[in-house]
């Protein structure tokens, strides 16, 4: 039985979503009334006297473009706290520096390939320990945990095989034992699931995608209530440096605007991309939490307003996965996600290549599989255009 939801924290509790996306950071400029948040170059900024200045010293540390996106994104996720950084990997990096030698993290199985490439090959070295479960099954996150586990690391849904977690469920078995939980919200977004109020302790996003929406800016982000961990990780964000340009802010301020609308409209288009698939006698499976089929569409139904814009799908083998990719007109064939138009592409050659074959099996992404990012363009002609390339 779920709990609860927890508090919000923006502060806006009556404003819906959309209301608090285009309101907290985003009114009108203080100084000029501008509708729209100046693009604020500065690196530095004069000082009155030493130590006296109006908040901003130097841009790493802290930037007007930059505190307005953070506001923006804290709003979002209803969270106390955000930080912008300069990828998704960026925010990823400077929180997984929260860690220390020794330290363990059970990170469910099938993470985004950067993911688990940054686990495998840059942290381990560091003395970090890192431990797959399917957390799909909360009593495999259990069985993981020891008494060096610092950290749950999920996504939900997954990357790219759509699975879905129980996160109200994972982090009550997590925090039992004493380790933080992280969601990845990336594939979600925070307008159709938000993991802090389900439990969890820290979210990260790659804004590239949905929050950014039109594949035009690489971002990233991290979101908690905590005011401890906000304090190291802003110390972390200034310490480490990967933080993203004002210009970026801007662009990330821009697509927020329309975030709620762009996630609606692709998931309504995804529901029925899912369905026309599972018809197609050419397609073995079909990954969609929406699916009756989908094994996690209970749990989806009660933590997300709707299923996402992401959809994957297996056909006979290799083959037939390149041929479907090469027969696309309005699916591009690129990598990322979430943006207005709709991509497509084989995880074990593209996104997910950088993890060794036999993580690869292990976490069930065969050479079969063909991912989807559905964009917004009218439904019929996307069905139309998977209809002809699997014929
Ligand atoms: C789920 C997920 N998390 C994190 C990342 C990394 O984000 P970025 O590419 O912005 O560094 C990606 C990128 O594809 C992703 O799909």
């Amino acid at each position: 039985m779920a709990r609860e939801p927890r508090p919000s924290h923006s502060g806006q509790d009556s404003w819906g979503f959309a209301t608090r996306a285009l309101h907290i950071g985003q009114g009108p400029d203080p100084a000029t009334g501008a509708v729209v948040q100046p693009i604020h170059l500065a690196t530095t900024f004069a000082q009155q006297g030493v130590g006296q200045h109006k908040g901003f010293e130097y841009s790493r540390s802290g930037n007007p473009t930059r505190a307005a996106l953070e506001e923006c994104l804290a709003g979002l996720e209803d969270a106390k706290h955000s930080l912008a950084f300069a990828s998704g990997l960026a925010a990823e990096t400077t929180l997984l520096l929260l860690l220390s030698p020794g330290d363990h993290v059970v990170y469910m199985e099938d993470v985004y390939g950067g993911t688990f490439r940054l686990f495998d090959k840059v942290l381990k070295r560091y003395g970090l320990t890192f431990s797959a479960v399917d957390a799909g099954d909360v009593d495999a996150v259990e069985r993981s945990i020891t008494p060096a586990t610092r950290l749950v690391w999920l996504e939900s849904p997954t990357n790219p095989l759509l699975r879905v977690v129980d996160i109200d469920a994972v982090s009550e078995v997590a925090h039992s034992h004493g380790a933080m939980v992280c969601v990845d919200n990336t594939f979600a977004t925070p307008y159709l699931q938000q993991p802090l109020r389900l439990g969890a302790d820290l979210v990260v996003h790659s804004s590239t995608k949905y929050i950014g929406g039109h594949s035009d800016v690489v971002g990233g982000a991290i979101m908690t209530n905590n005011d401890e961990l906000e304090k190291q990780l802003r110390f972390n964000q200034n310490a480490v440096g990967a933080v993203p340009s004002p210009f970026d802010c801007w662009l990330l301020l821009r697509g927020i605007k329309t975030l709620a609308l762009r996630v609606e409209r692709q998931s309504l288009n995804a529901t029925e991309v899912a369905a026309a698939l599972e018809k197609n006698k050419a397609v073995k499976r079909v990954h969609y939490p929406g699916l009756a089929s989908h094994p996690g569409r209970a749990v989806a139904s009660r933590q997300m307003r709707m299923f996402g814009g992401m959809v994957s799908f297996e056909v006979d083998d290799e083959a037939t996965a390149l041929r479907t990719l090469g027969r696309l007109k309005l699916f591009a064939l690129a990598e990322s996600l979430g943006a207005v138009e709709s991509l497509a592409e084989h995880p074990s050659r593209m996104t997910h290549a950088s993890m060794p074959v036999s993580e690869r099996k292990r976490a069930g992404v065969g050479d079969g599989l063909i991912r989807l990012s559905v964009g917004v363009e009218d439904v019929a002609d996307l069905i139309a255009d998977l209809e002809s390339a699997l014929a």
